[in-house]
């Protein structure tokens, strides 16, 4: 019998740089993607709408026998977390604290910036998770609506998206920061144009791999494994999707439209 898949979803292309983290640290595991791409974004919506998009996206994964899921998608994770993890039996891993526990352990100043959609800034739930590990940290929050449609758009090099990157991470900069959370998991699509505005002072967080290495330590040891299969649905398959995905995660992949709708 296969083993079961590892489920990962996001509210579209953004969780694929997680899936790319997966796939490298875990070659040998079944991967199974939904990026929920007809009703991306998720980070305008209300905390309820999220929530029931969450649940959905798991159900989803869970009819393709996953043994576990990871919510690459941080407007999911800050919202739908605990219920998702109430919701089901198997383990629930999510992005918040992953990129908060690694911001921490990078800042020397303690003075953290995040930046996220309007739904995971307003959620508090990096600052959340940074004070619990450190009390002492300051948490300076920018929401950046704009970031998920420049990159959906395909504008990872743009310099309309380095403008608009500027104008976002003025305030960020001006307070000092010395370590920015991408609290999104499209972010590192635009690493580049964030390093430049940021500067070397300023240490980016991007979770993926951080989360990789949490899904690695609650796997049974996988030695001797033949390489894994990556399938990756999506909920309205499009050409742009089709090609930001194959810009993360190479020529090699097929992509399969699926309906979240109940028989
Ligand atoms: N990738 C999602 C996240 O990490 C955000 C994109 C959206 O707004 O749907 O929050």
């Amino acid at each position: 019998m296969p083993e079961s898949p590892i489920g990962v979803f996001d509210s579209g292309v953004g969780g694929l740089t997680v899936l790319k983290a997966l796939r490298e640290l875990l070659p040998g595991e079944n991967l199974i993607y939904f990026g929920d791409t007809a009703r991306v974004p998720y980070g305008t919506k209300s905390p309820s709408t999220i929530i029931r998009y969450s649940l959905e996206n798991a159900r989803l994964l869970e009819s393709f026998g996953v043994k576990m899921v990871v919510v690459a998608c941080n407007t999911s994770s800050a919202h739908a977390l605990d219920i998702l993890r109430k919701e089901f039996d198997f383990p629930v891993v999510g992005v918040v604290r992953p990129g908060a526990k690694l911001a921490v352990a990078l800042s020397k100043s303690g003075r953290i910036g995040v930046i996220g959609t309007e739904a995971t800034v307003s959620s508090g739930a990096y600052r959340k998770a940074i004070l619990s590990i450190n009390p002492f940290a300051t948490v300076f929050e920018k929401a950046c609506p704009l970031f998920v449609p420049l990159i959906e758009e395909g504008w990872i090099e743009d310099e309309v998206t380095e403008i608009v990157a500027g104008r976002y991470l003025k305030e960020l900069l001006s307070v000092g920061i010395d370590t920015l959370v991408l609290g999104c998991t499209h972010y590192p699509l635009i690493k580049g144009i964030l390093r430049k505005v940021c500067g070397e002072g300023v240490r980016l967080v991007d979770s993926a791999d951080a989360v990789a290495r949490e899904v690695e330590g609650l796997l049974p040891s996988r030695s001797g494994r033949t390489e894994g299969k990556v399938r990756i649905l999506v909920s309205d398959r499009t050409e742009r999707f089709e090609r930001i995905a194959r810009m993360i995660m190479g020529d090699g992949i097929t992509i399969e439209e699926v309906s979240l709708e109940k028989d």
